[in-house]
């Protein structure tokens, strides 16, 4: 178990993974291995520190599942990213189906972020400040912020608010698709450079890394679009790593080949000054959010279901 050391050694602050909160808590072989600090030196919770989970009826917080990962953090001394404030999908229904003014939808953004922020003050490495706030063709994506704001302005509003909330955490922007440096990633990279022209706070932007079994990007073409953001004086890190078979069964072959995609994009890192840490979404195949949202799909993690090292788990540790 040596994933996160490696990585410490090759000048990376962490390789961690994200924690479901279910299988940690029922199954005592995931959790030793989610707990084995020279495999995973940070964590990151799956589902707990989501608004629909912190904040389901308005102004009524809970954080039991939060506090999982952030207890687990504390016990092992990992590192913890936070994740996610503002964020269009498990979403309460009283935040996207409410009427709102930009000032109430203001107010509601505030006491959201500083009670949240606020109960995790000091733990959190990062903060996963917005979500996803880009669609796929390059638009806006198109949310009861943006639309309520008529546009961008909701996005150095919830920076400043994060600051202010935690100082001592870095503020990233969050998303999936950047690592093809298309028309999403023109758009991440306008949104950061909006954000720092309407002077405030953004330290890191996190590209999800979910991709696809010989459809991942080389490394030099993963480095590149790193690279735009690092050029704007922001972190990089790849926050929600899978790299799934489009179909199953695969052959042994394409086993190969997705370790090929994850030496690419661990190397991409590698190769990116201000690239800080990696972080798989999830430990095992046993337990992946693909399968439930992508049909057919699958075998994305680094460990099979047996918890049986794949050639995926050797090839990250080859180039680290
Ligand atoms: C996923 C979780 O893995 C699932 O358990 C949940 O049902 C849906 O969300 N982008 C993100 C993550 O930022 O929060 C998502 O996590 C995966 C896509």
């Amino acid at each position: 178990a040596v994933l996160n050391d490696l990585a410490v050694r090759a000048g990376l602050k962490y390789f961690g993974a994200a924690l479901g909160e279910g299988a940690f808590q029922s199954d005592s072989t995931y959790a030793s291995l989610l707990r084995d600090t020279a495999e995973f030196g940070q964590v990151v919770p799956e589902n707990g520190m989501k608004w629909e989970s912190t904040e389901r009826t308005q102004g009524v917080f809970t954080y039991g599942s939060g506090d999982v990962s952030a207890k687990q953090a504390q016990q092992s001394g990992q590192v913890l990213r936070c994740h996610a404030l503002v964020w269009h999908s498990q979403l309460p229904n009283w935040v996207s189906g409410g009427t709102w003014t930009v000032e109430t939808l203001t107010a509601v953004m505030e006491s959201h972020i500083s009670n949240v922020m606020g109960h995790y003050k000091g733990q959190c490495y990062a903060w996963d400040v917005v979500n996803e706030a880009v669609g796929d063709d390059g638009n806006w994506r198109s949310t009861v912020f943006l639309d309520t704001f008529n546009g961008t302005g909701y996005l150095p509003v919830a920076f400043n608010l994060a600051r202010a909330a935690d100082p001592s955490a870095k503020l990233y922007y969050n998303d999936y698709n950047l690592e093809y440096n298309g028309d999403k990633t023109d758009r991440a990279v306008e949104l950061v450079k909006l954000v720092q022209a309407a002077g405030a706070p953004i330290d890191g932007v996190g590209f999800q890394g979910h991709l696809l079994v010989a459809g991942t990007p080389s490394r030099s073409n993963l480095a590149a679009a790193l690279q735009r953001f690092t050029a704007l004086g922001v972190e990089v890190a790849f926050t929600e790593l899978d790299i799934r078979h489009t179909s199953l069964p695969a052959p042994a072959s394409a086993y190969a080949t997705q370790g090929d995609d994850y030496a690419n994009v661990v190397g991409a890192c590698l190769d990116t000054p201000n690239c800080v840490g990696v972080t798989v979404w999830g430990v095992t195949d046993k337990y992946s959010w693909i399968p439930g949202t992508f049909e057919g799909q699958g075998d994305a993690l680094l460990y099979d279901a047996n918890f049986t090292r794949k050639a995926a788990w050797t090839s990250v540790s080859s180039v680290l």
